[in-house]
This record gives structure tokens, C-alpha cells and sequence, in this order.
């Protein structure tokens, strides 16, 4: 079977969907492989290394997917690259599935979609989770981008000059992003408090060595936190209050925040208000993690760096994982890989295994139709059997 490896042309996108390793697995196991001209460039995979897997080098998107029964991507098709792959492929990416504008160019074109980020949260299906892997990444590297902007140290140091304070880094969502900065800035010398509307994050954070911060919850609200496979849910307007006041004290006193609160296929939650920044101390930083889905902090922008009147740095890169282009690509190439099991069949041919729940929860458009019902209503991605949080950890 042709399968397809176009460069991503999103700006600011610089991952690439397949690389030499997983290629050469492809190749073995009989496919033709096309990548587009510079695919990895940003990924520090030069085209001779593709070719060095068994892969051929097209010149320019058109070239790359003519003929491709599989188009492997990391971001989802525009409409000018749509109009060019061919009739009845299928496209497998994150395409942001609740807000992406094109399903009705991909049924036209009878162009089945693969939605990664819809991989339910089941163990079996660990190995292709898009979202954890790159959130792995994004995490590390917000913390890596606050200490560009942050204008002191991180660690404490005891110098002939004078002693230096630890930084207070307040992370906002103890998710696989959450976790993972709490680990990079307790490696870099932080002192770190952590707030997750997850109780069950708590013994996570604090075997990581972070402070758990957390709002006294109501015997209802407990129980509406249990069971939602890993999952937050949105909060009542009382639980809001309590919560905004928590926040707003410990902001006071942060150094950096790491915000990483996201509601599944909605806006994502506001925890930092504009009060809340006013109160913050001059040089410190916020990193917003959220801030393609709306933002944590309703002052960041997506791709900006915002001053506020009282010099609070509010940094909102969209795509931290591109940042860390080469293994964040590794990472989602090998979940590519493995999502690939369950569409092509044993004779090397397209055969999707309609009734796998992975299948079924991913295949958002197929044969003209869009098939996800909640895409229609915009809501959240309904997690069927999903198993309890922390099993990745
Ligand atoms: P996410 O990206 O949807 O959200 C990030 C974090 O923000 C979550 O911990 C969430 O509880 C928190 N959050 C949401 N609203 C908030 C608010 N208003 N205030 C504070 N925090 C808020 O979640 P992510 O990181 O993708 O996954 C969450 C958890 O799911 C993981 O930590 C893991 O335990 C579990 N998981 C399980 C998997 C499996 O069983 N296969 C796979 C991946 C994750």
C-alpha cells in the first residue's frame, strides 16, 4: 500500500508524522513509502535519512500523496491540501476534531479521517496516545521557556555575593503535562505547589516532592470527581469561587506559573484572572499551556508575550512540543506505528477494524459521512469504558 508523509505546512508546525525508524518497520513490512521533500528538516531527519529507510522523496504536497491509500500527518488537513490528496484516502493526525472546519471537504472527497487525539484513555491503547505523549513534552518545556523569561534563578544559590531564593513555580493541573513540569522544575532547583481539581492527583504531586494545594470540596462534589477515566470535568460556580480565591492567594506569591487545565473538546477552564495578575509580583511569568483553547489566563494570546500594566510576562505558545521537534516527532511517530495495527489488515491492505473501540472512537469521517455524533454539537468526546486515572503514570 502507498502511505504518504507530507511536511506540515501549519506555521510554527515542526513535527513530522513518520521517521527513518518507524519507515523502515513500514518498508519491511512491504508498504511504499513517499515523504515529502524537507518533511523532517526541523526534526533533524535530512531526506537522505528517509531514503536510507526505503522511503522515496517527492518534491511538493500534491506529489507526495497522489495515489496514497494512507496520508500520515501531524496536523490536519487544510482545505488547499484536501483538494489535493486523492478520493478515498484516509488521513490519520490530530485533527482537533471538535473544532476542525473541513469534515464537509473530507466527505465530499470521501476522504476517511482518523482523529488521534480520540484515542480512548484504555491501557491497551497507551501506545498510541497522541495526547500524553506530547503533553509529556509541552510540559518539560514550558518550564524551560519560563527560565528564558523569568529574570532571576531558578535554585537557591549561597554565594560570597549574597544568597539567592528559590523560584516558587505554581502549577495549575497535575495532568501528564502538570507532572512532568513539576519534575523538570524540581529538578532545576524549584520550590513547587501544584493545584489539580483531581483530588487523585494529590499523591502524585507529592511524590514528585511538590506541595499539594487543594479546595475543601463538598461530599457531592467528591463524588462527581470519581470515574471520568482520568478526565476533568467542568465545576460548579460555588467550587469556581473557592477555587479563584485559593489561586489568586498562592499567584501572589509565585514566582512562575504553569497553567495546564484543559476540559476535553471545550474552552479551556480561566484560573488565572486579570485580578489575579495584578496581585502578582513584577518579572514573574506565566505559561500558559492552554492558550489554543481559549487560555488558563484571559490575558495570554496564542504565540505572544504579554506585559501587564504591573509587568507580569504571560507567554502563550501554542506548540511547545514543536519546540522539541525531534523527539516529540519520534514519540508521535511510534504512536502513529501502532495506531496503524488496527487499520491496515494482514494482507498490507487498507481494512480498518470498524468494530475495535479505538476505531470506532477515532474514525470521526467515513464514506461521505461524518460519523462522530457529539461533532455536530460541539460537546466533549464521550469516553466510553475508560479506566481510572493514573495508569499511565
Ligand atoms: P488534560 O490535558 O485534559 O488536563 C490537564 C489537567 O488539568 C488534568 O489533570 C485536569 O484534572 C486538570 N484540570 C482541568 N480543569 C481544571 C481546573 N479547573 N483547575 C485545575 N485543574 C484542572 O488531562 P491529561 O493530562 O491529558 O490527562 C489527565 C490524566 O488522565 C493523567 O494524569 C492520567 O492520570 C490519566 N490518563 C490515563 C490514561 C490511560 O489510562 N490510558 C492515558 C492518559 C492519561
Amino acid at each position: 500500500m502507498l502511505i504518504a508523509i507530507p511536511s506540515e505546512h501549519t506555521p510554527g508546525e515542526r513535527r513530522v508524522a513518520a521517521t527513518p525508524d518507524t519507515v523502515k518497520k513500514l518498508v519491511a513490512a512491504g508498504h511504499q513509502i513517499v515523504v515529502e521533500h524537507n518533511a523532517g528538516r526541523h526534526a533533524a531527519i535530512p531526506d537522505a535519512q528517509y531514503r536510507d529507510a526505503g522511503a522515496s522523496i517527492a518534491e511538493d504536497f500534491a506529489a507526495t500523496v497522489t495515489g496514497a491509500a494512507l496520508v500520515l500527518k501531524v496536523r490536519a488537513p487544510r482545505e488547499d491540501e484536501i483538494a489535493a490528496l486523492p478520493a478515498g484516502c484516509a488521513v490519520i493526525a490530530h485533527f482537533d476534531a471538535w473544532r476542525y472546519p473541513h469534515f464537509a471537504a473530507l466527505n465530499a472527497r470521501r476522504i476517511s479521517a482518523y482523529a488521534l487525539e480520540r484515542v480512548p484513555r484504555i491501557t491497551r491503547a497507551q501506545s498510541m496516545d497522541i495526547l500524553s505523549s506530547q503533553a509529556n513534552i509541552a510540559g518539560y518545556r514550558a518550564v524551560l521557556l519560563a527560565t528564558q523569561y523569568y529574570p532571576r534563578f531558578m535554585p537557591m544559590f549561597m554565594t560570597a555575593a549574597g544568597t539567592v531564593k528559590p523560584a516558587r513555580t505554581l502549577i495549575l493541573g497535575a495532568g501528564v503535562a502538570g507532572l512532568q513540569a513539576i519534575a523538570t522544575a524540581k529538578r532545576l532547583g524549584a520550590i513547587v505547589e501544584v493545584f489539580d481539581v483531581r483530588p487523585a492527583t494529590r499523591e502524585q504531586v507529592e511524590s514528585l516532592g511538590a506541595k499539594f494545594i487543594e479546595v475543601e470540596l463538598t461530599a457531592e462534589e467528591k463524588a462527581s470527581l470519581e470515574n471520568l477515566g482520568g478526565y476533568a470535568r467542568e465545576m460548579s460556580d460555588d467550587y469556581k469561587a473557592r477555587q479563584a480565591a485559593l489561586i489568586a492567594k498562592h499567584a501572589a506569591q509565585a514566582d512562575i506559573i504553569i497553567t495546564t487545565a484543559q476540559i476535553p473538546g471545550k474552552q479551556a477552564p480561566v484560573l488565572i484572572t486579570t485580578d489575579t495578575v495584578a496581585a502578582m509580583k513584577a518579572g514573574s511569568v506565566i505559561i500558559d499551556l492552554a492558550v489554543d483553547t481559549g487560555g488558563n489566563c484571559p490575558l495570554s494570546r496564542s504565540d505572544e508575550v504579554v506585559v501587564s500594566d504591573n509587568g507580569v510576562q504571560i507567554i502563550g505558545n501554542s506548540n511547545l512540543p514543536a519546540l522539541v521537534a525531534a523527539d516529540a516527532s519520534a514519540m508521535y511517530a511510534r504512536n502513529v506505528l501502532t495506531f496503524l495495527s488496527l487499520v491496515i489488515g494482514k494482507d498490507g491492505q487498507y481494512a480498518p477494524q470498524i468494530d475495535d473501540e479505538i476505531i470506532a472512537a477515532t474514525l470521526v469521517c467515513a464514506d461521505g459521512q461524518t460519523r462522530a455524533a457529539d461533532l455536530a454539537t460541539g460537546s466533549a468526546p464521550v469516553a466510553a469504558e475508560v479506566e481510572t486515572a493514573g495508569a499511565t503514570a
